[in-house]
C-alpha cells in the first residue's frame, strides 16, 4: 500500500476509559459520489464522543464511520464523481458521521463549509457542533427571541460558551449554572447576566430571585434527571425545557401537576440521528445565520485547548475531569 492510501486513526478495539483509545494505521477512507475526503488538521472532542469510547452510544445508521470524531477542519484531498462545489485545496470544516479522530475523514458534499480567511484550522473544528447545537435548539426548537430569558446548564461547556453567546446575540437575558468560579467569571465575560455555582446554590432559587418570581422562558438543559424537578421550577409559564443532554441521569421524578397547571413544555432535541437531508438543513442555517457574525467577531468559538492526536487520552483525561472551558481540540 503507498503511504497515501493509510492514515493514522484512533481506534477504540475494547470499549473502556482513555486507555482504551489507541493509535492505528487504517486504510483511507474511499469517498461516496456526493462525499468529500478532508485530509484532517484539527478535530474536537465533543461528550457524545466519551460515550461511544465506553461502548454506551448506538451508532446510527447512516454513519460513515465507526470512528470517534464528529467535526473536523482540513483540507479536501479527494471528491466523489458527483461533487461539483467542491475541489481538492480548498479548506472545509463542519459536522461528520464519525471518523473525525483520523489523518482523513469523510464528510458529506452538503454539510461542508469553506474555512473563513484567517482563520486556523483549530478555530474552525471549534465552532460547527456548538453553534448547531446552540441555534437548533434555542432558536429552532426554544422559539427564544429578543427580551426573553434563558437558563444555560454548564455554561462552560463547549455548546454551553455557544448557548450564551447565541442567547446574548438574539437580546435574550442569560443565566447559567457552572462547576467553578473561575468559570463564573468567563461566563460573565460572554456577555451573560448572573449564574450560579452547581454545588453551592439551588439554581431554580436563584433564577425566580433574579426574575422577580416569574422564572425564565427557556432552558437548555444538559443534566436530565436530576435537575428535572428544580428546572420545572426554574421555568415560567407556559416556558420550554430543552432536554440536549443527560449528564445526570437519564431518569427523573417532578411534580407532573406542574407541567399540566403552568403550560410547560418539555422537548428533546439530538444533532445526530437527524437524516442527511435534515443535517443539510442544519449546516445551511448555521452557515447563513452565524458564519457572519462568527467572521466579523460577534460571537465567536471558545478554545479551552488543543491535544496533539497523540495525547488523545490525555485529551478525553481532562474532558471527563469537567475542568475544561469551551471546546478542547486535537491536532493532526
Ligand atoms: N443533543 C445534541 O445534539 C447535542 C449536541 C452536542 C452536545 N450535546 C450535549 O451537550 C452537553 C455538553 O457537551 P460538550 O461536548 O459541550 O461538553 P463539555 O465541553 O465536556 O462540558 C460538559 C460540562 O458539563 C458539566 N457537567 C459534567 N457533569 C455534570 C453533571 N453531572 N451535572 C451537571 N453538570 C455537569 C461540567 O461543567 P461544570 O462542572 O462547570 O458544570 C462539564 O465541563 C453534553 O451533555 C452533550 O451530550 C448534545
Amino acid at each position: 500500500m503507498r503511504t497515501t492510501e493509510v492514515m493514522r486513526a484512533v481506534v477504540v478495539r475494547t470499549p473502556g476509559g482513555p486507555e482504551a483509545l489507541d493509535l492505528e494505521t487504517l486504510p483511507r477512507p474511499v469517498p461516496g459520489p456526493r462525499q468529500l475526503r478532508v485530509r484532517v488538521h484539527a478535530s474536537a472532542l465533543n461528550r457524545t464522543d466519551m460515550l461511544q469510547r465506553a461502548g454506551g452510544y448506538v451508532l446510527p445508521p447512516d454513519a460513515a464511520s465507526p470512528l470517534l470524531g464528529v467535526e473536523v477542519a482540513g483540507v479536501v484531498e479527494a471528491v466523489g464523481e458527483a461533487v461539483r462545489e467542491w475541489v481538492p485545496g480548498q479548506r472545509v470544516f463542519g459536522l461528520v458521521n464519525g471518523g473525525g479522530y483520523a489523518e482523513a475523514c469523510l464528510m458529506e458534499e452538503g454539510m461542508a463549509v469553506p474555512i473563513p480567511e484567517g482563520w486556523s484550522f483549530v478555530e474552525a473544528a471549534a465552532t460547527p457542533e456548538a453553534y448547531c447545537t446552540a441555534h437548533e435548539s434555542l432558536l429552532e426548537l426554544g422559539g427564544l427571541r429578543e427580551g426573553q430569558s434563558v437558563l444555560v446548564h454548564a455554561g462552560g461547556s463547549g455548546i454551553g460558551t455557544a448557548c450564551i453567546q447565541v442567547a446574548r446575540a438574539v437580546g435574550a437575558r442569560v443565566f447559567f449554572t457552572v462547576g467553578s468560579e473561575e468559570k463564573h467569571r468567563r461566563c460573565l465575560g460572554l456577555g451573560a447576566e448572573a449564574g450560579v455555582v452547581r454545588t453551592q446554590a439551588d439554581f431554580a432559587a436563584a433564577v425566580l430571585e433574579w426574575t422577580h418570581g416569574r422564572g425564565v422562558d427557556v432552558i437548555e438543559d444538559f443534566v436530565g434527571g436530576a435537575a428535572l424537578e428544580r428546572n420545572l421550577r426554574a421555568l415560567c409559564f407556559g416556558g420550554s425545557l430543552l432536554l440536549v443532554g443527560l449528564l445526570d441521569g437519564l431518569r427523573g421524578d417532578a411534580d407532573l401537576k406542574q407541567v399540566v397547571l403552568r403550560r410547560l413544555q418539555i422537548k428533546g432535541m439530538a444533532l445526530r440521528p437527524l437524516s442527511l437531508d435534515e443535517k443539510v438543513a442544519v449546516t445551511k442555517r448555521f452557515r447563513e445565520r452565524w458564519l457572519p457574525e462568527l467572521v466579523a467577531g460577534r460571537v465567536r468559538p471558545v478554545i479551552d485547548s488543543t491535544f496533539p492526536l497523540e495525547r488523545v487520552r490525555d485529551a478525553h483525561r481532562h474532558m471527563e475531569s469537567n475542568a475544561s472551558f469551551g471546546k478542547i481540540i486535537l491536532e493532526l
